[in-house]
């Protein structure tokens, strides 16, 4: 095992790294930034691990060039929509994923994005550098948001995160929690939320939370059919993967007042050009895919990674299986 080869695709936190070093031959792209395709596939070759971050995809093409020695791939992510995990089973290359770890960090960070974008802070913040903060005191709606309180909470996808999300807006006193998803959960029984259908939610909430896994049913579930369901004052906030919306049709919604507000934290492409025309909205509120982001998480993201490849290297059992 002191021989296996590990590529790691970007820089990933010292502790997770030194134990790697200990174990196995360690190549490392010493770069924060997501790794060029070319470049991922040049430095698959021959490797016996991979320890990689999305977008970075797992695919026939990628798991040809490493080579039939490959045994175990950790992705540092819960989401698996860059891995084809049917491909892994059928060639026998473990997959480690990292739920669980991450599912608070990420619920705070929804509940954040939630509140940040129903309350303008940014555009707030901005009138506070530019100035205009005092020039508009006397009209009582400056800067007027909306409140979760008495507000209708619609979840879309009650997993570990939705269900995180939930519990801690009902703190908020929420008139109602609506979810959607392929069943009812008994997390949401627990809470005291309603399970609706995808229509009924749109249709009824104050606040439309995406928490959802992606797959080929959900890829573009928010195109302009769902935003022309949503109430007009509808906070619409995305956490799970750009692909989930259709952007032209939430540019068309925010600016046409559909809806009021968006929150994303996920973008297509990633990270959103500078001059994209979502970011000229002051009803868009958009964070660097910064869900996880915390260094407790985040060290937590890299340990079980590097546990689930040596578990992978010595042909053990992976702590967090996703194939
Ligand atoms: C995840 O864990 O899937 C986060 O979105 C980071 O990519």
């Amino acid at each position: 095992m002191s021989g296996s080869t590990v590529f790691i695709s970007k820089t990933i936190p010292l502790r997770g790294l030194e134990r790697l070093k200990e174990n196995c031959q360690v190549k490392l792209r010493e770069d924060e930034t997501p790794i060029p395709l070319e470049e991922y596939k040049r430095s698959v070759v021959g490797m016996d691990a991979l320890f990689i971050h999305p977008p970075a995809p797992i695919n026939k093409e990628i798991l040809d060039l490493a080579g039939p020695q490959l045994k175990v791939v950790g992705t540092m992510s819960v989401g698996l929509d860059h891995v084809d995990l049917e491909e892994c089973r059928r060639r026998g290359v473990k997959v480690g994923y990292t739920p669980e770890v991450l599912t608070k960090a990420v619920a705070e960070m929804t509940v954040g994005l939630t509140l940040a974008t129903a309350r303008r802070y940014e555009e707030a913040m901005r009138s506070v550098h530019n100035g205009v903060w005092g020039t508009r005191w006397e009209n009582a709606l400056w800067m007027a948001g909306q409140q979760i309180s008495d507000s209708v909470v619609g979840i879309v996808g009650l997993g570990r995160i939705g269900l995180a999300v939930a519990r801690r807006l009902k703190a908020f006193e929420p008139s109602r929690i609506l979810y959607c998803g392929n069943s009812p959960k008994q997390g949401g029984v627990d809470i005291g939320a309603e399970f609706v259908s995808f229509e009924e939610l749109l249709s009824a909430s104050d606040f439309v939370i995406a928490t959802c896994a992606i797959s080929e049913k959900t890829k573009g579930l928010f195109n302009e059919s769902a935003f022309k369901q949503m109430k007009n004052n509808a906070v619409f906030i995305n956490v799970t993967r750009g692909v989930l919306v259709d952007q032209e049709a939430l540019f068309q919604a925010l600016t046409t007042n559909q809806i009021a507000a968006a929150g994303l934290d996920v973008t297509t492409p990633e990270p959103l050009p500078t001059n994209h025309k979502l970011l000229s909205l002051p009803n868009c509120t958009v964070t660097p895919h910064l869900g996880s982001a915390t260094s407790s998480t985040r060290n937590a993201m890299c340990d079980l990674t590097v546990d689930n490849i040596l578990a992978g290297l010595r042909g053990q059992q992976l702590p967090s299986p996703a194939c």
